[in-house]
């Protein structure tokens, strides 16, 4: 999808709505800074953005984790919805819309939405057997259970034999239907990988699948019978449109459409991609919904080459990690290091490497010996240069010109570390440039225009790298522009016009004279503990 092309007025993304039997884990915090960061670079391009993720507080696994713990379901649910918030806060998160799905207006939407799928037709009571993992709250078909009916995702628990009533969704009905949209909407399912999956999984034929459980009382009631509640991913994904209502507005559906849907792009990680790239189509066509634009599938975190469980301890805890190093630091790793769609390994010698190598030094040390030199050489503003003046040919200007098409190219993609590599790759030749070029000894020399015009193709070039990175790191883009003498805060809301952005986006915006900040480091160099 190219997003300018598209002319969209708005933009709205979606994390995965996450269950409270724990609290935030790596994974989650994974896509969420996947999705801000998606959200921050619509923002700075202008666009009105909804950016939605939120709880999954019904069914099974919560009521049971809940008592568990001794606690009421919702006692619980509201104990770890705020750990779930705080972390965003943590990590710089722009959380436009927080849904929980024990909220009352949830519930409203979900009822109505029942009611439209039953008078459709594509609901009918019937008996349900079979295997049922209360960790994926999903049925398992035999044939994929591991040696005595464990799930493979969660090895360690046995499935559960079930035997009842249920009401089915006529997913069976919508094979052709949904077999049309992969191929007229090839952008779907993405990347490629996962759109393969899907195929073949649709292509064995789909069966219809059952959306109430009875004996549960920790979901919503089945409308026109209340001794069954709502299948807790039913119920689930329709969390999504409910976070587009407004706090004043009526829960309708209607209310929740108008404004922000159809939903351009849902992230979500690959062991949940047949329910948002099956079910959930097929639930929209059935309601009579347009569809969203692309569901993206992203890949698994594993911690030095291993799966990460909390049976083999070794979790990662993101708040320790973001309490430890700071919220541009968790974000720009995740981001550059793994390539978003396949999976990637967090190791904290090689966290703490990369944050170093990048961000303090190459990045940081460039704008900090560029601007020392600059008040020495040339009195504390941005040298009296213009762009124009400045040969096709220099090394930074020529890297710099295209600069800007490729990284919006590589956001448009979620393409985040080639993002991150392009733009590193002008930082890195600004350095090399700089050792080069030799300002002092052009100083030395008297060479008082050519100096000065090495200077300002650094910071120049700085200053093109921060304002890309900025969805990515904001607190350091922020520290970069207000020492260049910029006003910019990247973590307004509203920071982006979309003729600023064009303007932004070219090397040589930077403007002569302009006064500068104090130079200090942007990011402090970290260490492991
Ligand atoms: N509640 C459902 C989603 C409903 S969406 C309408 C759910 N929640 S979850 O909390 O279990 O999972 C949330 C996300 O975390 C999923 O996208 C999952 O892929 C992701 N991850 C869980 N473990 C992960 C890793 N080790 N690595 C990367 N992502 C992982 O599923």
């Amino acid at each position: 999808m190219d997003s300018s092309a598209t002319n969209q007025k708005t933009f709205s993304i979606t994390t995965p709505i996450y269950y409270v039997n724990d609290v935030p884990h790596i994974g989650s915090a994974y896509t969420t800074i996947a999705a801000d960061v998606v959200a921050r670079f619509q923002r700075l391009q202008g666009k009105p953005v909804r950016m939605v993720t939120g709880t999954d507080e019904h069914g099974q696994k919560i009521q049971r984790t809940a008592e568990a713990a001794g606690r009421l379901p919702q006692e619980h649910c509201d104990l770890i919805a705020k750990e779930f918030e705080s972390l965003w806060h943590q990590l710089n998160i722009q959380v436009d819309s927080f849904v929980r799905t024990t909220n009352p207006r949830h519930e409203a939407i979900v009822k109505e939405f029942f009611q439209r799928v039953w008078e459709r037709g594509d609901i009918y009571l019937g008996q349900q057997q079979g295997w049922y993992c209360v960790s994926c709250e999903e049925f398992k078909e035999e044939r994929d259970l591991l040696e005595g009916h464990r799930c493979p995702l969660h090895p360690n628990k046995e499935v559960e034999w079930r035997d009842e009533q249920n009401y089915f969704f006529r997913l069976s009905s919508y094979q052709g239907k949904l077999e049309q949209l992969y191929q007229d909407q090839p952008d779907f399912i993405q990347p490629e990988s996962r759109r393969n999956e899907v195929l073949s999984f649709v292509s064995r034929g789909l069966q219809d699948f059952s959306i109430s459980r009875v004996n549960l009382d920790w979901g919503i009631p089945v409308p026109p019978d209340p001794n069954h509640t709502i299948y807790v991913w039913f119920d689930a994904l329709l969390a999504y449109i409910t976070a587009l209502l407004e706090p004043d507005q009526e829960a309708t559906l209607a209310n929740a459409t108008a404004k922000w849907y159809p939903f351009n792009l849902h992230l979500i990680g690959k062991d949940i991609l047949r329910f948002h790239a099956v079910y959930w189509p097929a639930m929209l066509m059935s309601a009579g919904l347009p569809l969203p634009d692309r569901v993206f599938g992203h890949g698994f975190l594993t911690k030095d080459g291993q799966k990460i469980s909390k049976t083999l301890g070794n979790v990662i805890d993101p708040v320790d990690l973001v309490s430890r190093y700071g919220s541009d630091a968790v974000r720009y790793y995740f981001l550059k290091e793994i390539e978003f769609g396949r999976d990637g390994d967090f190791n904290e010698t090689r966290f703490v490497n990369t944050l170093n190598a990048d961000l303090a030094n190459d990045l940081g040390n460039l704008l900090n010996r560029t601007l020392k030199m600059v008040q020495k050489y040339c009195g504390g503003h941005v040298p009296n240069v213009q762009a124009a003046d400045i040969a096709m040919d220099d090394v930074l200007r020529s890297k710099g010109e295209h600069l800007g098409q490729q990284v919006i190219q590589a956001y448009d993609d979620l393409a985040f570390s080639q993002a991150c590599e392009m733009i590193m790759s002008l930082v890195r030749a600004g350095n090399k440039y700089v050792d080069e070029q030799a300002p002092w000894t052009l100083f030395k020399q008297g060479k008082q225009v050519e100096l000065e015009q090495v200077l300002y193709s650094v910071l120049e070039s700085v200053r093109l790298a921060a304002y890309l990175l900025s969805p990515i790191v904001p607190t350091i883009s922020n520290a970069v522009y207000q020492q260049l003498g910029f006003a910019i805060d990247f973590n307004h809301a509203a920071v982006g016009q979309s003729d600023d952005f064009s303007a932004q986006i070219r090397w040589g915006f930077l403007s002569a004279m302009q006064a500068l900040g104090e130079a200090a480091p942007v990011f402090q160099r970290v260490e492991l503990p």
